[in-house]
């Protein structure tokens, strides 16, 4: 696993490096593979990225859209990360239906709904599931999609989506996340984190101190695929020599 930080100077540079980022990556699996997969993170910080990303000329006719996990509400709930997505990308870019897979949330149960999605990406991707371009987050506590420090969901090493109860931080709802078997299967994972909030743990998951348990980020490391991390200025602020990183050169 080859790993890269870059630095960005604030959210918005941020945002113009991850779409163009995104725009090279699906240009790029296109041309070799016809199709390009890509999995959406949910969250706040993407939605700049995903306001950018719609208005560059991309083949969203060849593209898959997945969800890194999703939140257990109906997808025009606030906190629906399909919702979120709805509104800054795939309306915008008019994305068609036929290219997006959201996450089922309003079926019998959760793990109900985690099952359906899992057969969604197994009729979609091959063993192990190289999904080109996974985007993900990281949360203050150290999470990533839905998993959560101390989850079974992290346990898995066959499921390739699983239920999982709310975490410590908002919304309070039940949730839907791929696991580390479909992260670490991944082509490319590219995490978005910004903000001095973010400082902290950002050292903890690049600059893991020994004897510490490891957090869910910092667990994403996919075999045969690269990490990009995208950070800006505030959120690197606590990053020391141990982690090599350069800046966004445009
Ligand atoms: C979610 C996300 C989650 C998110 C982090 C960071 O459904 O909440 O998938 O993993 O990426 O919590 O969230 P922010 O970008 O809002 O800080």
């Amino acid at each position: 696993m080859k790993r890269d930080v870059l630095v960005c100077a604030d959210p918005a540079e941020l945002a113009t490096a991850a779409s163009s980022i995104l725009v090279e990556a699906a240009r790029s699996a296109q041309a070799e593979r016809g199709v390009f997969s890509l999995a959406l993170a949910g969250g706040s910080t993407p939605l700049e990225t995903y306001r950018g990303l719609s208005k560059h000329a991309l083949d969203w006719a060849r593209t898959q859209l997945f969800f890194g996990d999703e939140r257990v509400v109906p997808p025009d709930d606030p906190a629906s990360n399909f919702g979120s997505a709805r509104r800054h990308l795939l309306d915008p870019a008019g994305v068609p239906a036929s290219s997006v897979f959201p996450i089922p949330t309003e079926g019998a149960s959760a793990d109900a709904c985690a099952r359906t999605y899992e057969g969604t990406l197994r009729a979609r991707l091959i063993e192990p599931p190289k999904i080109d371009l996974v985007l993900l987050g990281l949360g203050e506590d150290g999470h990533t999609a839905s998993l959560f420090p101390g989850s079974l969901a992290l346990e898995t090493k066959t499921r390739w989506v699983v239920a999982a109860p709310p975490g410590r931080l908002p919304p309070d709802v039940e949730r839907i996340t791929l696991t580390l078997p479909v992260l670490n299967a991944a082509r490319r994972v590219l995490f978005l984190v910004q903000g001095a909030a973010k400082a902290e743990v950002l050292r903890e998951v690049l600059e893991p101190v020994p004897g510490r348990t490891t957090l869910p980020a910092a667990r994403v490391q996919p075999v045969d695929g690269d990490v990009l991390w995208l950070v800006d200025r505030a959120a690197a602020e606590g990053l020391t020599e141990r982690t090599s990183r350069r800046q966004w050169a445009g």
